[in-house]
């Protein structure tokens, strides 16, 4: 046995139920107030958003409660993204700032857990650099937290894990979930992982193989959150069409839609990220034949050229996901989309990347996210030769804003005179008028109370201005909505 498998096997076979009220003890003998307070700090996509959740409850089964200003905390954690190389920089940064202060606090516990944890080159980076950061553990093994946490605890050494092989399989259902309170929406994670080995991407390699979550569970979830008043819950997954296929009796992802969408209640159900390969005509269907799903896609595109794609190995043409798009609003006239792409991927030309600036124009998504390529260890893309220097990929990127920003005001004026059917989530910025979201995913403001939060209204768009739209609540129900973009 190696030493590797040792350690996992001293920490992982510990019983939770024990280590949890262990932790609850120390942390309360050794707590600076009241309770233990922790602070977590998540990083990167949704995915982690929804790991965090899962991270706060187990803490909050050990005694924690959580703040928001790290100078008060006993444990800081960091949940990190490698997806580019700006998102580790921002991570190895806070995790510097530890220095300070655990010399202030030396009873401070330090964390770092998520995709960054599970590359190798990092973990060696922290051993060497950080020496004042105690615990380190990747993606597959949250659910081991009690037995990481009283681990380092007992002994004071330093930990870093990142599972077996057969961790990276799992799929550990049960883990108490805390959701910010006063959520109107709530995250579901569906399936996790990723098959696809993008050129360019860090994915597969931090989050594993796709694995997907039995429906039984999903189902039971989503009714605890329609249940809870949860009034849009969005299902995650790295690939959600490729849900169900590792299941031992497989369904498809439009069956598990068409099983929740049958749940009664008054919610709306989103989903992210569909891979435009795995998108069918069967999806589009049930979403125009459904009750609940938004008539809104996020389908990442990532470059508008062949060539390029392939390099990607995206796996469709764009003349294929034209005509996604194109089936897509023939079911549902209303649709909207949005899309990621990637400008100065390795080896682009300037002519090939006017091919993405095109597909803007023929699609007109409705947003988009936009990311200059960032070489990631251990990918295909990273040995891959980049001749054009990072300044001439800042003003392609540029332009490519700048005819997403025309297109916007060309399209953005159809959308006044409409009626849309706005989710209310709270105050704008400001902090001056009610802001919501259409079922298109797009940010609305308009004057109402605070009793309108956390329900949907009709709202009548009376100004456009990049597509951030402004309206007046309708009071009177109405059964025809209009427009849409
Ligand atoms: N460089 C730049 N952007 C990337 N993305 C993924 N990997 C990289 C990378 N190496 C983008 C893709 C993906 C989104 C989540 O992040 O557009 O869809
Ligand atoms: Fe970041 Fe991707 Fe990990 Fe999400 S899955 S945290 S985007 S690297």
């Amino acid at each position: 046995m190696s030493l590797k498998k040792q350690t996992e096997h001293a920490i992982f076979s510990q019983n939770r139920g024990d280590c949890i009220n262990a932790v609850a003890q120390i942390m309360e003998m050794r707590a600076t107030g009241a309770a233990p307070l922790a602070y977590v700090t998540t990083y990167g996509c949704q995915q982690n958003v929804a790991d965090s959740e899962k991270i706060k409850g187990q803490l909050e089964e050990m005694g924690f409660s959580f703040t928001q200003d790290p100078d008060l905390a006993d444990l800081i954690l960091y949940n990190t993204c490698a997806i580019r190389e700006n998102a580790e920089s921002k991570v190895f940064g806070k995790i510097g700032e530890l220095k300070h202060k655990k010399s202030k606090k030396p009873s401070l516990i330090t964390a770092m857990c998520g995709c960054m944890a599970e590359q190798d080159h990092v973990v060696e980076r922290v051993k060497k650099s950080y020496p004042y950061l105690d615990l380190v553990f990747g993606t597959h093994i949250i659910h081991y937290l009690p037995q990481l946490l009283f681990t380092f605890l007992t002994n004071g050494k330093r930990i870093f894990e990142n599972g077996s092989e057969d961790e990276d399989k799992q799929i550990i259902e049960d883990l108490p979930i805390k959701r910010d309170s006063g959520q109107v929406g709530a995250w579901l994670t569906i399936m996790y992982g990723c098959n696809h080995f993008c050129s360019y991407c860090i994915v597969p390699y931090v989050r594993g193989r796709e694995r997907s979550r039995e429906p039984e569970a999903i189902e039971q979830e989503f009714r605890q959150l329609v249940e809870a008043g949860y009034k849009e819950i969005t299902l995650l997954g790295q690939n959600v069409n490729a849900y169900g296929k590792t299941l031992k009796n497989p369904i498809t992802f439009s069956d598990l839609l068409r099983r929740l969408d049958r749940v009664e209640g008054d919610y709306r159900i989103r989903f992210m990220s569909p891979h435009p390969k795995d998108a069918t005509p069967e999806l589009f269907e049930t979403m125009a034949q459904s009750e609940h799903i938004a008539h809104s896609l996020h389908l990442p595109l990532q470059a508008g050229n062949n060539r390029v794609l392939k390099a990607m190995r995206r796996n469709y043409t764009r003349e294929q996901f034209l005509e996604l798009v194109e089936q897509a609003r023939a079911h549902m006239p209303d649709i909207t989309f949005t899309t990621d792409l990637i400008v100065g991927f390795p080896g682009e030309t300037y002519e090939e990347f006017l091919e993405t600036v095109d597909m803007l124009q023929k699609v007109k998504f409705n947003s988009l996210f936009t990311f200059i390529y960032s070489p990631r260890a251990g990918t295909k893309a990273a040995v891959m030769e980049d001749h054009v220097p990072a300044q001439e990929k800042s003003r392609w990127f540029q332009e490519l804003w700048k005819e997403q920003e025309a297109i916007v005001a060309q399209t953005s004026p159809a959308m006044v005179g409409t009626v849309q059917r706005v989710l209310v989530q709270g105050y704008n910025d400001k902090k001056t008028m009610l802001m919501g979201k259409t079922e298109g995913n797009m940010n609305c403001e308009f004057i109402g109370d605070d009793s309108l939060i956390g329900t949907f209204v009709h709202v009548k768009i009376t100004e456009s201005p990049n597509f951030a739209l402004k309206g007046t609540v309708l009071n009177e129900p109405i059964n025809d909505i209009t427009g849409g973009y």
